[in-house]
């Protein structure tokens, strides 16, 4: 085995939603394992700081303008990314958004419909943009998708995220049973809560200390919880892996009923 299983120098690694919460935490943890990295999101400011930061400790980073849900900007994005370090080997698909609480009932159609595109038809246009490129180019290549634990339970006031979320789960199997001819594999980390913007109407609610008392840890998690699946999934210590997801939640789906 190799000295360090988890390496991922000499590859170059594209993580979608890196101007904020997990994919800015995931942008320093995949550059210390040794990848270039590429940031995308909407906000370049703040993707610049981010890219300076990392400059700044050595590693190599790039960022890109990308909206997840617009197929041209996706395409322009890997165009750009493919200038700066050529095509990348490694996809993270972790932009994402909720739209605050509400029931499938008191939901507005344009909530319904941003969550959809920026969850589940965002992962999908990454996902596809990154396998034409490998199959044009004669190889195969990773894809990891940031689900969550709601895309196997439910909780009141979340019903597009979560369905979302349950679509992102499905589609990591499809793309797993469609790519492996290419040698295109696709495995999901499904996050339990942590505190993000995604998060934070929950987590900074007073409703937040019964809900982190029905979790079997009694704790949310830290960003540096997730660090050891994602590496797992990024190298090629799960090549042989491919349609699975990994529950990091601090046994909050094990939770009793
Ligand atoms: N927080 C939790 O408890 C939790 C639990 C399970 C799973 N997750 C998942 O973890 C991932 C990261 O979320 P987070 O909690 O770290 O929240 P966050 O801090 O709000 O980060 C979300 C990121 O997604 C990007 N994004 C949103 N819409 C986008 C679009 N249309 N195009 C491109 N990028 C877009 C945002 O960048 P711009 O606004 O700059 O574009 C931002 O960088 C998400 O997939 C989320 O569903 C979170």
């Amino acid at each position: 085995m190799n000295s360090d299983p988890f390496s991922l120098a000499g590859r170059t690694v594209l993580i979608t939603g890196a101007s904020s919460g997990l994919g800015h935490h995931f942008s320093g943890v995949l550059a210390a394992a040794g990848a270039r990295v590429v940031l995308a999101a909407r906000r370049m400011d703040k993707l610049h700081a981010r890219i300076d930061e990392l400059r700044s400790e050595g590693h190599e980073a790039a960022c890109i303008e990308m909206d997840v849900r617009d197929g041209a900007s996706v395409r322009n994005g890997f165009e750009q990314a493919k200038e700066t370090f050529g095509v990348p080997d490694v996809v993270i698909n972790n932009a994402g958004m909720e739209p605050g609480v509400f029931t499938y009932i008191t939901l507005e159609e344009d909530d319904w419909d941003a969550v959809m595109e920026t969850n589940l038809k965002g992962v999908w246009l990454v996902s596809r943009e990154a396998s034409r490129h490998w199959i044009e180019q004669g190889r195969g290549g990773n894809i990891v998708n940031i689900a969550s634990i709601l895309g196997f339970r439910q909780q009141k006031g979340v019903t597009p995220y979560a369905v979302s979320k349950a679509g992102v789960l499905q589609l990591t199997r499809q793309i797993a049973l469609e790519g492996a001819r290419y040698g295109i594999r696709c495995n999901a980390l499904a996050p339990g809560y942590f505190l993000s913007s995604v998060s934070s109407a929950l987590l900074e609610s007073e409703a937040s200390e019964a809900f982190v008392r029905s979790i079997p840890q009694r704790r949310t998690g830290e960003m540096q919880d997730y660090d050891g699946a994602l590496l797992l999934l990024a190298s090629e210590s799960s090549a042989h892996m491919t349609g699975q997801s990994i529950v990091v939640d601090g046994g909050h789906l094990v939770s009793s009923l």
